[in-house]
């Protein structure tokens, strides 16, 4: 066997992914002592976390006095569908608020309210306005501000590296091996924790809102690892995709274009989301639309909110599915979406509070939302699933594993409340950050095993050592164009039997790919490697959907509508095993007593505002 020359490096905490969470988690470890690094495939503020556009949401109380972490626990609960890991929504409803208002220490410049405290937007499924924000520019301002912090905590940074595997010493991660993207030399680091930051998996579907770094590169190093997954089933459509010019559609349109008053119109011109207010909305939603648009006046005017929302705000898989089923019975925009409509605003309004909107539109569609109304769709957006972690500290069951962010799973359950990502990475990044470097105290430096590594590398040069063999690029389109159509928005046995089938084909195919031979600035090359996570990770996604046989949040069946008593109390956890993906299932810990008793509390609470209202209150 030939032996490959590589760099050796050692780090208390390897840090894999620089988006908000990645950068969050290593400045806590670097504040906690530890010499840490950031891996990252791409370039430092290229990360999804931009595409978290209209706001982070937290109880901070600045635009409602009757928000709290109960309310956003009981709302992220309830957006979960009963079905997130209760530990960390309560961890996070605690906590967010302390992170944002750290993040503004740390320089962050959100929108104000007149008496200049961070502003805050509504969102689908927060009963208040919760969202603080930057615009229509969140994401990038955490981002700005996680990177300008971390350059005064000394993190040491590898951009353009992709991590392909993780070393290991009997049960525990001791490491990782990377190639670098520009000249395709070999890297192995040491480490005595790692934190898995990687983001999503969603290039997995051909619309998403994801660009090329999101192919579920830390869900499947976490399987290989020996790592369990769960939630896979649950992706998110993001409602709001540009669906026109082709070569855009998918990217995102922020849902904050909606927490502005944006109204969803069909092409006979009817606000059709009053006719998908699911029953256990009708309280909080059922208002005539000059209502609805009176809320929405009162919510930009700054004065206090109602707990009533126009029905757009539904939650996103409720918005979503209501789209697919407007165009699907031929009520659809010439482009097959929905009319979004937000010039009623008027253009100053617009600039000031959704100016990348208007950028966007007017650049890559010709389109000036002021004036005439935005085309949109679903777009694969976000996946709740992701590695199974502790809620307090972030490890995965394999030792010395750490996941957060995205990539992580349990806080959003079957549907993520948008706004709540922001929240999440800046929450669990600095856990999964502060335990790693605990974790890392205690130990001593891990050696690299030479044959691990060697191995590890042989399976990275496969697709350059063929002398022919299909293009990875065209296997990368058919799949993700297979995953699109059978294991999209709405999902059947008999078409994910058949996506079963078609991933193992494309494993077939993947493994017998031909990238060329030069391992410089060769794109076919890492595609071809990006496939093996692809195949794996949409393997997971479609076993999860098939095995649950009910429709809940982020997963719809056709053969099975509506949830389920029995479903409701189940997970599905993913693992590996001789190579093989595969399921079992458990039971849903029932929430703590004190916990049951704060849901109830708001339940009643939003009750009695609902009564107030029907009774001419406000
Ligand atoms: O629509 C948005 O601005 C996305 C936010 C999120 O996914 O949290």
């Amino acid at each position: 066997m030939m032996t490959e020359e590589y760099t050796k490096h050692e780090y208390d905490v390897v840090v894999i992914g620089a988006g908000g969470a990645g950068l969050r988690a290593a400045i806590e470890a670097a504040r906690s002592g530890a010499k840490t690094a950031i891996i990252t495939k791409s370039l430092l503020g290229k990360a999804h976390t931009v595409m978290a556009e209209g706001g982070c949401a937290a109880a901070l109380q600045n635009a409602d006095p009757r928000d709290g972490w109960k309310v956003h626990f009981h709302d992220t609960m309830k957006g979960s569908k009963w079905l997130a890991d209760w530990r960390m929504a309560e961890f996070h409803a605690k906590e967010a608020p302390d992170r944002v208002r750290e993040l503004e220490t740390w320089g962050a410049v959100f929108d104000r309210t007149p008496n200049n405290l961070i502003n805050q937007r509504n969102f689908g499924g927060h009963t208040f306005p919760r969202l603080a924000h930057v615009g229509d520019a969140t994401g990038l301002e955490l981002i700005r501000t996680l990177q300008e912090r971390g350059i005064h905590e000394g993190i040491d940074i590898f951009m353009e590296y992709t991590v392909r595997h993780l070393l290991k010493e009997g049960d525990r991660v001791t490491g990782c091996v990377a190639y670098t993207r520009v000249d395709g030399d070999f890297h192995a680091f040491s480490a005595k924790s790692v934190v898995l930051a990687t983001g999503g998996i969603t290039r997995c579907w051909s619309v998403c809102s994801g660009s090329w770094e999101y192919t579920g590169d830390g869900h499947a190093l976490a399987l290989w690892a020996g790592a369990e997954l769960r939630d896979m089933e649950f992706v998110q459509f993001h409602p709001t995709g540009m669906v026109w010019p082709p070569s855009v559609r998918g990217i995102l349109v922020t849902e904050g274009v909606r927490g502005e008053g944006g109204r969803l119109t069909n092409s006979e011109g009817e606000r059709f989301m009053f006719d998908y207010v699911p029953e256990t909305f009708a309280g909080d939603h059922a208002e005539t639309i000059e209502e609805s648009d009176q809320w929405v006046e009162e919510v930009v005017s700054g004065k206090l909110a109602t707990v009533r929302r126009p029905p757009e705000l539904l939650t996103r898989d409720v918005v979503a599915k209501a789209i697919n089923s407007e165009v699907k019975a031929g009520r659809g925009s010439p482009h097959g979406g929905a009319f979004l409509d937000i010039s009623h605003r008027g253009e100053e309004a617009i600039l000031k509070k959704l100016p990348s909107m208007h950028h966007q539109f007017k650049e890559l569609a010709g389109v000036d939302i002021s004036k005439e109304p935005m085309e949109v769709g679903p777009t694969a957006h976000y996946v709740m699933g992701g590695v199974r972690v502790n809620a307090e500290t972030q490890e995965s069951n394999v030792p010395g594993l750490f996941a957060c962010g995205e990539v992580a799973s349990g806080l959003h359950g079957a549907n993520r409340l948008g706004g709540n990502s922001l929240s999440d990475l800046i929450t669990f990044g600095k856990r999964a950050g502060e335990h790693a470097a605990k974790r890392a105290e205690n130990l001593a430096q891990p050696g690299i095993e030479d044959s691990q590594v060697q191995d590890a590398i042989e399976v990275m040069l496969a697709p350059l050592m063929r002398s022919e063999g299909e293009n990875p690029g065209l296997i990368y389109d058919e799949m993700r164009d297979m995953m699109q159509a059978k294991v999209g928005i709405i999902r059947t046995k008999e078409e994910m039997t058949e996506a079963m089938d078609d991933l193992i084909a494309f494993n077939q195919r993947q493994e017998a790919c031909f990238a060329g031979t030069s391992r410089k600035y060769n794109s076919g090359w890492h595609q071809a490697l990006d496939l093996k996570n692809m195949v794996d990770v949409s393997t997971a996604a479609t076993l999860a959907a098939l095995t649950r046989e009910e429709s809940r949040g982020g997963h719809t069946r056709d053969d099975f509508p509506g949830e389920t008593e029995d479903w409701g109390k189940i997970i599905n956890i993913i693992y590996m095993e001789d190579g093989d993906v595969k399921v079992r299932q458990e039971d849903v810990e029932p929430m703590r007593d004190d916990l049951t008793a704060a849901i109830k509390e708001v339940k009643t609470m939003i009750a009695e505002r609902a009564a107030e209202q029907a009774g001419g209150g406000n």
